[in-house]
């Protein structure tokens, strides 16, 4: 059991202090349990302190544990977390509520994602902040009401202008760069470039505020986001691991005092965090002169926010400055984590998949030239959400993209009552029982298993191990599933106006040193990396050539 202590960098002292705590975690923690899962099936434990979290955080690629358990296992069976918890492992497609787990984290408002306490702490955990903000729920709530609007989709709709700026930016900047290199060819690291186009996008958005990653003015906020997840997120050592469970149970307030420990990720996290918050005040600074002054018609939530400040009713008032300047900063974190995370890393796998696919890469730019064509028909310069929305090719290129490259793996959820999970599929207990429904005691924890779940093929076919746009294309299968294949839902304006741009421009092709990418696991988020490079992060180098 106690196999691991020896291989951790502490102290004896620590570790005896480290191994009380977790008993202590681990009776508390049994005593709230009325239902036991320990009759579930389970891969072999490696340690007590931190389970089987190393496979799922180190593994050659991502899903390489969950691909071979739910083989052996099947779809709901039982793995370790740290201190021997028992925790649910969920790949059913029945309960699984992945529909609408799926779409609560990664739907644009994200603060969603501070479901449950440990989530909440996590969160702050890697954002290292936002301890202030979360204890003062009432504050959060009605922020939260006050800025709804900002996120409706017809808001959404309203930036499409901004998300064609930054998309045109972005391709006349990789122009110019191969305009520089005398030819019609380079080869480009495509995940920075569409980091920083979606980051510009953010600020714009959100805050009204040039943030310059694609050049102009100051790119401070992009250098200290810059790789930011992978330095702190990604091949955790055993001692993080263990670490982050232990201060997942410090009340809030304490949280925030972490990023003073002498530990790099923690200082990582502090730096980025800082430069946030001092933006987040020099933004709040600037709009608020601005709307002492005159009537500015912004859209983006800080405008929504300090025009409610000069409301009539009181009740709309935002109250302390300080708070929401850090509530900014938190917004822009969580959206950074959750919408910026997601359509820049999609859109790496989608160039990824296309420069190894010729022929899908023709049909879909073949897609948006007859689109264009249409434009320009009737008299237009731009696409209009109309266009976009009726172009079926695209859509399935985005949609296969997230179902076989989900950006997260898993979703980590307790459960808030007892409840009673229903399967799909009967599974097998240890002493070989046939079970078809798992009763759990609140505060269970479950980990719903996206990326085992995106590859079933019971419901996306035989060939649910290829990445294959067109099946998203086959009304039979879209009547038959669409449950399911509603699931993979995420499809934004932004990552589709940013991928018609750059496959109208530029095609894409393996660069010619084949660089071996991979899918690598940063804590639950997945970046294509270049295998033996990962110190340098997200990294996809293709061969990009201007289109005639
Ligand atoms: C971390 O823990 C795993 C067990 O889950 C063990 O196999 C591995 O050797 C440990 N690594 C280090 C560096 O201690
Ligand atoms: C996602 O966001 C949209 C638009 O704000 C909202 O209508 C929808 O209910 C949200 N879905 C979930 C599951 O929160
Ligand atoms: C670039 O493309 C143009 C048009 O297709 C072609 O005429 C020109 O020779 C190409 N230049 C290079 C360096 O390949
Ligand atoms: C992960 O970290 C260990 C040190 O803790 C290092 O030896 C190893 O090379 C790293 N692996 C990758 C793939 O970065
Ligand atoms: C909103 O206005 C009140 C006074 O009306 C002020 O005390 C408060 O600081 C303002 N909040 C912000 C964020 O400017």
């Amino acid at each position: 059991m106690f196999t691991l202590l020896s291989s951790l960098p502490l102290s004896s002292p620590a570790l005896a202090a480290i191994s009380v705590l977790g008993v202590l975690i681990l009776f508390l923690l049994k005593r709230l349990r009325r239902y036991s899962i320990s009759y579930l099936p389970a891969p072999e434990c490696p340690s007590w302190l931190v389970g089987n979290i190393p496979e799922f955080q180190r593994p050659r690629e991502a899903g390489d544990a969950d691909f071979q358990w739910s083989k052996k296992f099947g779809l709901a069976f039982r793995t370790k977390g740290c201190f021997g918890e028992d925790i649910l492992y969920l790949a059913d497609p029945k309960k699984f509520g992945i529909p609408q787990a799926i779409q609560y984290v990664l739907n644009k408002s994200g603060y969603n994602f501070a479901k449950t306490l440990e989530l909440r702490i996590r969160q702050q955990y890697s954002t290292g902040y936002d301890s202030i903000v979360w204890a003062e729920g009432e504050q959060h709530a009605k922020h939260r009401k006050i800025m709804n609007p900002a996120f409706s989709y017809n808001a959404l709709k309203g930036f499409v202008p901004v998300f064609t700026e930054h998309a045109k930016k972005v391709a006349n900047a990789w122009k110019d760069i191969l305009d520089k290199e005398n030819g019609n060819s380079s080869i480009l690291n495509v995940p920075p470039w569409l980091s920083r186009t979606t980051l510009d996008i953010i600020g714009a958005t959100a805050f009204g505020y040039n943030v310059g990653a694609l050049g102009g003015s100051d790119s401070e906020i992009y250098k200290a986001y810059y790789n930011l997840y992978s330095q702190t997120h990604y091949n955790l050592s055993n001692f993080t691991i263990l670490f982050r469970r232990i201060t997942s149970f410090l009340p809030p307030f304490l949280v925030k005092y972490l990023i003073y420990l002498p530990k790099k990720d923690l200082k990582r996290m502090g730096s980025f965090t800082k430069v946030i918050k001092t933006l987040g005040e020099k933004i709040l600074a600037e709009q608020v002169a601005l709307h002492a002054t005159s009537k500015p018609e912004g859209k983006d939530v800080i405008s929504i926010l300090v025009k409610a400040n000069f409301s009539e009713d009181p009740k709309k008032r935002m109250g302390d400055h300080e708070v929401v300047a850090q509530f900014m900063a938190l917004l822009f974190v969580i959206r950074i984590t959750a919408g910026h995370e997601t359509t820049a890393t999609t859109l790496s796998w989608i160039f990824y998949e296309l420069s190894k696919r010729p022929d899908i890469q023709a049909c879909l730019r073949n897609e948006i030239s007859e689109t264009r064509k249409k434009v320009i028909n009737r008299g237009d310069t731009e696409f209009s959400i109309a266009d976009m929305e009726s172009m079926p090719y695209t859509a399935a290129v985005m949609k296969e993209t997230l179902r076989y490259r989900p950006i997260v793996l898993h979703l980590f959820r307790r459960a808030i009552r007892d409840d009673v999970i229903p399967l799909d599929v009967p599974q097998r207990t240890a002493s070989g029982n046939l079970i078809n429904e798992i009763p759990i005691s609140k505060g269970q924890a479950v980990t719903l298993s996206v990326c085992v779940y995106n590859r079933l093929k019971s419901i996306w076919g035989e060939d649910a191990d290829e990445w294959k746009p067109e099946r998203f294309l086959d009304e039979s299968f879209i009547a038959k599933h669409s449950y399911h294949v509603g699931v993979i839902s995420d499809l934004t304006l932004e990552m589709q106006v940013i991928l018609m741009e750059l496959v109208e421009n530029f095609a894409f092709a393996p660069a010619s040193s084949e660089p071996d990418i991979k899918a690598a696991v940063a804590s639950s988020v997945v970046q294509p990396m270049v295998r033996g490079e990962e110190h340098e992060g997200s990294k996809v180098p293709l061969s990009v050539t201007l289109v005639q």
